[in-house]
């Protein structure tokens, strides 16, 4: 018998593995398909106090080993969310966990307040969106700005905080750092790196905000580095995520110091993603002769 169960900021999961924001909506395809309780936990697509639109198409391009998306933070607003996607997320018995963006500080202050009633696991502050002009990823550039966001966050919040970084930064583990110290109870990262596809014989960018953050195997290397150097610079928990296609992958994560891991792009490409790097998951560690799925986290040998 294998334990899968961890403690994520006091939260306790039946699994390491979290369906990552952006990759799983809000659930709705993925329930029809299979038993989403499966997940350790949902990380819902990034909710703004305001319904938004999102960039105009194309916002999708598959590259090499990954995709570049533009989506700019199409959502249906918070309150949308709670009334008409949380319930069914709940009644399937798999804990959410809340991702949430914002233009300002008070819209993202405002979208959290409003979550403080919900029954949501976790909130996860995405300061790390490359996609969109005001607010996102220009929280997570620099210690300052994020300090200064979580800081009024962390006052209106009544669930565990864990912050989204971006990788598109000199030194993440400084953004972790600021995190920690404004309040944050765990880290995830890492969001997607920032980069443009171009269509030769048009001389066209591809998507229509030309520029869109890399997501998939293609980053896998450069997510376990920020995770590996990320845990070692914090003591609150690292989420890791980046090319997670695997059990392997999820295990090699934890083993850089993840206490639980996200899968997103493998969503896309594999609907039953979740199901598979599970079962892969608990294949690793009875191969392996691990009994705890948590004695993987920070179990890197360095000699
Ligand atoms: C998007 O909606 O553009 C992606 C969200 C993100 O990268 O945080």
């Amino acid at each position: 018998m294998i334990n899968m169960p961890v403690e994520l900021c006091g939260v306790k999961l039946k699994n390491p593995l979290i369906a990552a924001s952006g990759t799983f909506g809000f659930g709705r395809e993925y329930d029809e398909l299979y038993d989403i309780s499966a997940w350790g936990a949902v990380s819902v697509k990034g909710l703004t106090d305001e319904p938004r639109a999102g960039n105009p198409p194309p916002r999708i391009a598959e590259t090499a080993s990954g995709i570049l998306n533009s989506v700019g933070l199409q959502n249906p607003g918070v309150g949308a969310f709670i009334r008409d996607e949380l319930p069914r997320l709940v009644s399937r018995g798999v804990a959410v966990i809340a991702n949430v963006a914002g233009s300002t500080a008070e819209s993202y202050t405002e979208a959290v307040r409003k979550l403080s009633d919900a029954p949501v696991a976790i909130i996860e502050l995405n300061i790390s969106c490359p996609n969109v002009r005001q607010g996102g990823a220009q929280f997570g550039a620099s210690p300052e700005e994020a300090a200064r966001v979580i800081s009024v966050v962390r006052k209106v919040c009544s669930r565990p905080l864990m912050v989204k970084l971006s990788p598109n930064v000199t030194d993440i583990t400084a953004i972790a750092r600021a995190a920690e110290d404004a309040g944050a109870d765990a880290v995830s990262l890492i969001n997607t790196v920032t980069g443009m596809a171009i269509d030769a014989r048009a001389r066209r960018p591809v998507l229509a905000n030309i520029t869109g953050g890399l997501s998939g195997p293609a980053i896998k290397p450069i997510a376990l580095r920020m995770v590996w150097q990320t845990a070692a610079s914090v003591r609150i928990p690292v989420v890791g995520m980046g090319g997670i296609m695997t059990g392997t992958d999820a295990a090699e994560f934890m083993i850089a110091g993840a206490t639980a891991v996200m899968v997103g792009t493998a969503n896309i490409a594999d609907v039953m993603a979740g199901h598979r790097i599970l079962r892969e998951l608990g294949e690793f560690l009875d191969k392996n002769g691990i009994e705890d799925v948590s004695e993987l986290t920070g179990s890197l040998i360095l000699d």
